[in-house]
């Protein structure tokens, strides 16, 4: 691994300039030796390949290659502990993938918006036989540390060609998709319905605009964080629309019950538990405006509004057709309970899936 890519933000102010995707790749089939075939780095024109670097250190400028917002939410989602409070999300989401066909170790899943490759983190931990995972994400910082860790995460905006097409027999964008410009959005599910071959499946995941799960992002991050987090969420005729636009067929939408799901310590009180939920919250999203810490600060109470599931027994069935291991952490406010032995507080949350095939 270059030294330039252990520190994601050298590209700035290296000598010889900023980070060119040619020399990202170099590092990446240090990772996988075929990295290259997944790209059209070869019959792209130099600079036309110069200009999309250049859109992309553009991107970058605030976002995720941020050290207060990636560098602390990438930490976090390498500590296995913590990645596994939404375990339970991530296996509706792989349920959803699979839906027309059980994938296999020949499969290839391309990850979208792959972060460090959080996705195939929690697949490592909990199937066997799980696909070769393709990550791709606009922030040099995000892709760079999946890398570091081993994983194939390629650095390009999917809307361009830098990426080759019909890669992928399985494609997923969760997590962050409010992250994309809803003009742009129709581009973006159509970029990755490109990358599946024919009989492929993606999967889009975001939160409903308006409801708890989606205004903890609009509202509680955007006021609690520095940057400010000012992105719209989805509505369930959007994402129809766009795997209609997209050309998916079979399209289905679906809400995804999505709990953190925090174990409590030995001994540890339940006040204790809900205080340490207020502070991972406050880590995981760089809550740099949340005090957790003063006498009385209350950032529990701030916090626990966000995380309630009005109306879920309307929703439970359709969860549970999906997600049936759920079945014993479904509640509709914050709840302290013991499951299969483990005693656990459980943050609910609701996202909306949608699935469609090439
Ligand atoms: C909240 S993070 C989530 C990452 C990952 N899905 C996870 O669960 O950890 C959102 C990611 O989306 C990336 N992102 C935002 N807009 C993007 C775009 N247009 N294309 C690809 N990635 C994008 C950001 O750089 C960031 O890494």
């Amino acid at each position: 691994m270059t030294a330039e890519l252990i520190d994601a933000t050298a590209y700035r102010a290296r000598p010889g300039g900023p980070m060119t995707f040619r020399r990202f790749l170099e590092a990446a089939c240090r990772v996988a030796e075929d990295a290259l075939r997944f790209t059209n780095l070869n019959n792209i024109a130099p600079d036309d390949i110069e200009s999309l670097e250049a859109d992309l250190h553009g991107i970058e400028t605030g976002g995720f290659s941020d050290e207060k917002v990636g560098g602390q939410y990438g930490r976090e989602q390498m500590d296995p502990r913590r990645v596994m409070s939404r375990e339970i999300g991530y296996r509706g989401l792989a349920a959803l993938l699979q839906r027309d066909r059980a994938w296999t170790s020949r499969d290839i899943l391309l990850d979208g918006l792959a972060g460090n490759g959080t996705f195939d983190r929690v697949m490592a931990r909990i199937c066997d036989g799980r696909p070769r995972y393709v990550g791709n994400d606009v922030s040099l910082r995000m892709a760079s540390g999946g890398l570091q860790e081993g994983k194939l995460i390629l650095w390009s905006d999917l809307r361009t060609p830098l990426v080759r097409d019909q890669i992928a027999d399985y494609a997923v964008a969760a997590y962050g998709t409010h992250h994309v410009p809803p003009p742009e959005r129709v581009r973006y599910a159509a970029a990755l319905a490109r990358r599946l071959r024919d009989g492929g499946t993606l999967v889009l995941q975001d939160f409903v605009q308006g409801t708890p799960s989606a205004r903890w992002y609009s509202e509680f991050i955007h006021d609690h964080r520095s940057g400010g987090h000012p992105y719209q969420h989805f509505t369930e005729t959007e994402l129809r629309a766009l795997f209609r636009q997209a050309g998916l067929r079979d399209a289905a939408v679906h809400t995804v019950f999505d709990p953190f799901v925090i174990p409590a310590l030995p001994d540890q009180s339940d006040d204790a538990l809900r205080q340490d939920f207020a502070r991972y919250m406050r880590t995981l999203y760089a809550l740099d405006r949340l005090d957790c810490d003063a006498p009385g600060a209350g950032a529990y109470a701030m916090v626990e509004p966000y995380f309630r599931v009005p109306g879920l027994d309307r929703l439970a069935d359709g969860i549970l057709a999906v997600q049936p291991f759920a079945r014993d952490y479904l509640c509709e406010d914050i709840s302290i309970r013991t499951v299969a032995g483990r005693r656990v507080l459980i943050a609910p949350r609701v996202a909306i899936a949608a699935a469609g095939t090439r």
